[in-house]
């Protein structure tokens, strides 16, 4: 008889997103007379840049002939894809970042899923409270975390650091060492950032207790403000314990297209036991390197990622990867700085509007999401309903992303200008 990954069964209700999606289904099946405006999941609404299309035409008119015809794409990414963000996200901000080191995928929610694979069921993590809920959802189907206390809504083997006003959504280092961090700056979905200097702080701390830092840089295209880290490898010692995640889907509109990319300095190592079938020093280094080491050696995680991409990928379609190498074209560039100054610009109305209407508001400077606390000790989820049913509008509650969420909710500025300004409007008239 089959045994099931009874992990799965600890996974306390359905992803965050699709409750919502449930329950804004059912509203709208019972009011269908009502206009709902989404301003819930992080959802992209502006059409591609001519850019972005324009390569993504030249590449589909490749596929059609067979001398420009592509297979499988190399499963670490392309090189003129690897190249050109090397060059421009990482070489053009000063950081020391090769080509070699970027892994192209097909976004970064899977990698940020996925990346956990390479590290031991042994290992602490270590999350921000709240938090984008698969960093958390991906360790508990991997055994990781322990078991669940509904009270309190944490996982016994997961070291929570609380982010709350109190600390400006900014969260403090743990007391118990973790092994594995997971940090996401701006963050999702506080939309709070972090200056480079405590961002520094972080980075030395991982070097001094020996953990990796998973470092969620999705929403990097909204920074707005000096100061604030465009990637952990501005910071010193970055190569020997950081992950980074990109994504195409916030600044450029990928969502529905799917590329992101990770990033795995090859410096990044950890010293183990070699498996016994490894005797030779060729061995050893097909493994990872330092083979003259007797004993035990340094693994870079980089080979770990390379040896599961390799078996458990074929790669992100070339198509895609034509587009992501407009993103960093001159037109693409000025076209997509139109496009997140567009969502900034909505930002601004709703965080605006919401303090016009006697709201407790942050975010929205420097990440395309507004926290807002819920009026009248309303719990998150109330709050969601009182939103839906007077307003008619969607968001996401702060609970959904941890229990130091709660009273707390989310609107997205990735809505359309019209929506974000008749959200508002409705808001205020509640
Ligand atoms: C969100 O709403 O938090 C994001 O859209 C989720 C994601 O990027 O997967």
């Amino acid at each position: 008889m089959f045994k099931i990954n009874d992990n799965y069964l600890k996974l306390p209700g359905s992803y965050l997103f699709s409750t919502i999606a449930k329950k804004v289904s059912a509203f709208q099946a019972a009011n269908p007379d009502k206009t709902v405006i989404r301003l819930g999941i992080g959802d992209v609404t502006q059409p591609l840049a001519p850019a972005i299309i324009d390569a993504l035409h030249g590449a589909v008119d490749e596929m059609g002939k067979a001398e420009t015809f592509h297979g499988y794409a190399p499963d670490l990414g392309y090189e003129f894809l690897r190249t050109a963000i090397a060059k421009n996200d990482y070489a053009d901000r000063g950081c020391d970042i090769a080509a070699d080191e970027i892994f192209v995928s097909d976004g970064a929610k899977c990698d940020s899923g996925n990346i956990q694979e390479i590290f031991s069921v042994d290992n602490k993590i270590a999350v921000c409270d709240p938090v984008y809920p698969v960093y958390v959802d991906t360790n508990v189907m991997a055994g990781r975390t322990g078991t669940y206390d509904p009270k309190t809504e944490m996982w016994s083997d997961v070291i929570y650091m609380p982010c709350t006003a109190a600390n400006n959504f900014s969260p403090e280092l743990p007391k118990e060492t973790p092994d594995i961090i997971y940090l996401c700056f701006p963050n999702n979905p506080t939309g709070a950032t972090v200056t480079k200097a405590q961002l520094q702080e972080w980075v030395d701390y991982a070097n001094r207790v020996g953990a990796v830092i998973i470092y969620d840089a999705a929403y990097e295209a909204y920074i707005s403000e000096e100061d604030v880290p465009h990637t952990i490898f501005e910071c010193e010692g970055a190569r020997t314990c950081a992950i980074e995640l990109k994504s195409f889907s916030k600044n450029a509109g990928f969502t529905g297209t799917r590329l992101g990319y990770t990033v795995i300095p090859k410096d990044l190592k950890c010293r183990v036991e070699m498996p016994p079938h490894v005797h030779s020093a060729a061995e050893r280094a097909a493994h990872g390197e330092n083979a003259s080491h007797l004993g035990g050696t340094d693994v870079m995680l980089h080979s770990l990622w390379a040896r599961r991409h390799g078996t458990k990928y074929n790669g992100a379609p070339y198509i895609q990867q034509r587009a992501g190498e407009a993103v960093y074209s001159p037109e693409g560039k000025v076209q997509l700085a139109k496009q997140v100054a567009y969502y900034m610009n909505n930002a601004k109305v709703i965080k605006e509007g919401l303090q016009e209407a006697g709201y407790t508001v942050s975010g929205g400077v420097n990440a395309p999401y507004i926290w807002l606390k819920t009026p009248d000790g309303m719990t998150s989820w109330e709050f969601f309903d009182y939103l839906l049913e007077k307003a008619n509008v969607v968001g996401t509650p702060g609970s959904g992303f941890g229990p130091s969420g709660e009273g707390y909710f989310r609107l997205t500025a990735f809505g359309t200008y019209e929506n974000s300004v008749a959200a508002l409007e409705r808001i205020k008239k509640m």
